[in-house]
């Protein structure tokens, strides 16, 4: 095992939650960046069809299980010689949009166990190969719902809250080391599954992109990734925040008739 990359090598990346949306789209940004990516999710499929495309490396990955992720750990191990540049936490998302009131616990689990423990889980089994790398990063896809409460989002505001928490304390605990910790706070992202997945329901998930002039892509996001990524790296982008113009805050978004 090599203890730092040499300077020329390609930087290598895991990507989680790369089956679609934002994931996917990250991915496919950082292989045409030129990093070497794994690329990680629960549908195989889907992974087949990103790795046709571009060029990476796909596992299926449940970021809830021990073994899934040591398996991941493994994976790294083996096409990475245990040297890894950056973690993309992008697996997650938000199930529901019931009252604090109405909760309905078993969705506020799931939400917590995906997007918080998740990624801890991931965190904690690969920190070692990204210390091992020298220029590490770990990067948190939370979201602006983790820093503005709006109604119907309280188990989302909770589990990405919490998900900005962990990326905030362990940038205190990384402190000295050569591991940015960043996070990376979308507002409204028209990704083709989001909504449908915390909806159940077509029409209701087209619904909520009614009249907004032009939310953002998940390719708008990568964007945003990508910049941070391959920013020299004495620069931490430590916290940013993306909205599409037509949002000002998470309930505050301007719609218009005919759109
Ligand atoms: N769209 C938005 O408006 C928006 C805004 C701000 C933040 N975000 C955040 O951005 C991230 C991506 O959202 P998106 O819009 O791209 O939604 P998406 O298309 O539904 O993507 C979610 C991804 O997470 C993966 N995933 C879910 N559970 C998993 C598990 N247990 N293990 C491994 N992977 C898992 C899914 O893949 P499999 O089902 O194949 O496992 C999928 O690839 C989420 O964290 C979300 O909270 C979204």
């Amino acid at each position: 095992m090599t203890a730092h990359s040499p300077a020329d090598a390609p930087l290598t990346a895991v990507v989680t939650g790369a089956s679609s949306g934002i994931g996917r789209a990250t991915a496919a940004r950082l292989v045409a960046d030129g990093w070497r990516v794994l690329a990680v999710a629960r549908r195989e499929e889907r992974l087949a069809e990103l790795a046709a495309e571009t060029g990476c490396e796909v596992l299926a990955v449940d970021v809830t299980s021990d073994e899934s992720v040591a398996a991941l750990v493994a994976r790294v191990e083996e096409l990475f010689d245990g040297s890894l540049n950056a973690v993309v936490h992008v697996a997650g998302g938000a199930l529901g949009v019931e009252t604090a009131a109405e909760a309905d616990l078993e969705k506020w689990q799931r939400m917590y166990d995906i997007n918080v423990l998740g990624a801890v889980r991931v965190t904690r089994a690969l920190l070692p190969a990204v210390r091992r790398s020298g220029r590490g990063d770990l990067l948190f896809l939370t979201s602006v719902a983790g820093h503005e409460a709006y109604p119907g989002g309280s188990g989302y505001n909770a589990a990405k809250a919490g998900e900005h928490m962990l990326a905030a304390a362990l940038r205190l605990e990384l402190n000295g080391e050569k591991v940015r910790v960043i996070e990376v706070a979308p507002g409204m992202v028209r990704t083709e599954e989001f909504s449908l997945v915390r909806l159940g329901d077509q029409d209701a998930a087209d619904a909520v992109y009614d009249g907004v002039e032009q939310p953002l892509t998940a390719e708008d996001c990568a964007d945003v990734v990508s910049y941070a990524l391959n920013a020299p790296h004495h620069v931490n982008l430590d916290l940013v925040t993306v909205r599409p113009l037509a949002q000002a805050a998470a309930h505050r978004v301007a719609r218009h008739q005919g759109l």
